[in-house]
C-alpha cells in the first residue's frame, strides 16, 4: 500500500505501532533510494525514543533479512557457525574466534560491521590490511567457505542491504543505542547470512548499547527468539564491556593484537592481554558446541586451545586474508600494517587501585583520533588509537604505564591524554577485578 514517509516518522514520533506494511515499506524504500536520509534519520529518531514492541521488532528484522538474498549453505557444509558481538570498545574478538573454530573443523560464514558510535567495527579493523575486501558477491560467499572454511563480509547490495544503509546513519545520528534497532540490525544480517547456529556476544557497561545487564539480558532474549523462530541453534553470552576488552583500541593496533593472540606470544610490541584470550577461547567454545562438533563445553575449549597452540587458528586467518585479497605480509610482519607517525607512552601520576574504567569515553577518545567517523562515510585512519595494559583491579604505582597513544598530530594526541586520564580512576582501597560474563541465553 502507497504510504507517506513524514506520516510513519509522527506515528512514531506519537507512541504508535507501526504495521508490517508500513516497516516493510520503510525498509524498501531505504534499499531502493527512495526515502531521503533525513527522513530515515528521523523515524530511527522516533525509535530511539519511543521503542518497538515485539511485533515491530520482528517485523523490521524479517524486512532488513529480506531486503538482499538469504543464503542457504546446506550445498557448502551441513551446520555453518556464525557469532555476533552487539559492539565493545576493543573488541576484536571476531578475529581470532572465526579462525579459530574453522580450524576446528566448523565452517564459519560471517557478516560483520563497520564501526558504530563509540564502538569499533571488524570490516573497519580488517581494512587495516592493505588490499583485503569485504566485497563478496553471494558466488564468492559460497566458493570461499567451501574453500577454506571461512569468509567474513561486509553487508553487500545482495546481503543485508537495509541494514548497510540504516547502519551507516545510525553510526552518525545518535541512533544506535536502541533494542529494536540493534536486534533487527544483527538478527538480518545473521538471517541473511544463512548460518544454522549463531553465539550472541551481548556487551553491557559503559562501552556497551546495554547499561545494564537486564537490558542486554531482554536484547540478548529477543534475539535469541527471532533466530530461533528462523530455526536456526541460538546462544547468548551476556558479557562484560565496563573495560575495554583487551588493551588495544584503534583498527590495525587490535589487529596486530588479535595476531599476536592467534600466536599465542608477544608479536611486535603486543602481548596477549589474559582477558581477551579467555573471552575469546569461550566465545569460540560455544560456537564450536553449538555446532555440534563436541559433546561438551570442556572439549570444545580443549580443541580451540589446541587449535590456538598448533598454528592452525593464525594460518586460517592468514588464508582469509589471502582469499578476500589481502596482504599476508602483514599478518606474518604486523609492524607492516599502519603506523601512526605520534607514538607516546603516558605514565601512571600517582600509585592507586584502578577502580574504574569508563570504557565509553576510551571509544570516543579513539573515534576523535580519527579511528571512527563523525559522517556518514567519512574516511577513517587505521592507524590511530591507543594500548592501554590497566584493568580494575590492577595496583599500579606512579611512573607505570597508563598507555601508549598513536596519534597523527601533536593536539590529537595531547587531547587523547587527558581523555584517558579522566577516563581511569584510581582510589587507595582494593577492588576486585570484573567478571567476564554474567550470563548465558539459549542452548548454553
Ligand atoms: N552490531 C550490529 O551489527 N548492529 C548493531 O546495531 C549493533 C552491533
Amino acid at each position: 500500500m502507497a504510504q507517506r514517509m513524514v506520516e510513519l516518522i509522527e506515528a512514531k514520533r506519537d507512541g504508535a505501532a507501526l504495521s508490517a506494511d508500513q516497516i516493510h515499506w520503510f525498509v524498501q524504500g531505504v534499499v531502493e533510494g527512495r526515502i531521503p536520509d533525513y527522513q530515515s534519520a528521523a523515524l530511527l529518531m522516533a525509535i530511539y525514543f519511543q521503542g518497538m514492541n515485539r511485533q515491530e521488532t520482528v517485523e523490521l528484522t524479517m524486512a532488513m533479512a529480506h531486503s538482499g538474498d538469504i543464503l542457504d549453505l546446506h550445498d557448502v557444509a551441513p551446520v555453518v557457525v556464525d557469532k555476533h558481538s552487539s559492539g565493545g570498545v576493543g573488541d576484536k574478538t571476531t578475529l581470532v574466534v572465526q579462525p579459530l573454530v574453522a580450524a576446528c573443523g566448523v565452517p564459519v560464514g560471517k557478516m560483520s560491521g563497520r564501526g558504530l558510535g563509540p564502538s569499533g567495527g571488524t570490516i573497519d579493523k580488517m581494512e587495516s590490511i592493505r588490499g583485503w575486501s569485504p566485497e563478496l558477491d553471494l558466488a564468492r560467499f559460497k566458493q570461499q567457505l567451501r574453500d577454506i572454511g571461512l569468509v567474513l563480509s561486509g553487508q553487500t547490495s545482495d546481503l543485508a542491504p537495509a541494514d548497510g544503509h540504516l547502519y551507516a546513519l545510525r553510526d552518525v545520528t545518535g541512533t544506535v543505542p536502541s533494542t529494536p534497532l540493534i536486534a533487527a540490525s544483527i538478527m538480518s544480517k545473521k538471517l541473511a547470512g544463512g548460518a544454522d547456529a549463531v553465539v550472541l556476544d551481548v556487551k553491557v557497561g559503559s562501552g556497551a548499547f546495554m547499561p545494564t545487564v537486564e537490558a542486554a539480558r531482554d536484547l540478548a532474549q529477543i534475539m535469541v527468539e527471532i533466530g530461533e523462530d528462523a530455526g536456526r541453534r541460538m546462544a547468548a553470552l551476556i558479557s562484560n564491556m565496563d573495560e575495554p576488552l583487551g588493551y588495544a583500541v584503534g583498527n590495525a593496533l587490535e589487529v596486530k593484537e588479535a595476531i599476536a593472540t592467534l600466536r599465542g606470544e608477544t608479536t611486535a610490541g603486543m602481548a596477549v592481554p589474559p582477558d581477551f584470550w579467555e573471552h575469546a577461547v569461550t566465545v569460540a567454545a560455544h560456537m564450536v558446541l553449538l555446532a555440534g562438533r563436541v559433546p561438551s563445553l570442556d572439549e570444545a575449549r580443549s580443541l580451540v586451545t589446541a587449535a590456538r597452540d598448533r598454528g592452525d587458528g593464525l594460518q586460517k586467518f592468514r588464508q582469509m586474508v589471502a582469499a578476500q585479497g589481502g596482504d599476508v605480509r602483514q599478518v606474518d610482519r604486523p609492524e607492516l600494517l599502519p603506523q601512526a607517525p605520534l607514538v607516546e607512552t603516558i605514565a601512571v601520576k600517582r600509585a592507586g587501585y584502578v577502580t574504574r574504567i569508563d570504557a565509553g569515553a576510551l571509544g570516543w577518545t579513539a573515534v576523535r583520533l580519527g579511528a571512527g567517523r563523525a559522517e556518514k562515510g567519512a574516511a577513517i585512519d587505521h592507524a590511530v588509537g591507543f594500548v592501554m595494559p590497566v584493568k580494575v583491579g590492577d595496583r599500579l604505582q606512579a611512573g607505570d604505564t597508563l598507555a601508549t597513544i598513536h596519534a597523527a598530530s601533536d593536539g590529537a594526541l595531547r587531547d587523547a591524554e587527558e581523555a584517558i586520564r579522566a577516563a581511569v580512576t584510581l582510589r587507595d582501597e582494593p577492588v576486585e577485578p570484573l567478571p567476564l560474563f554474567y550470563d548465558m541465553l539459549g542452548e548454553t
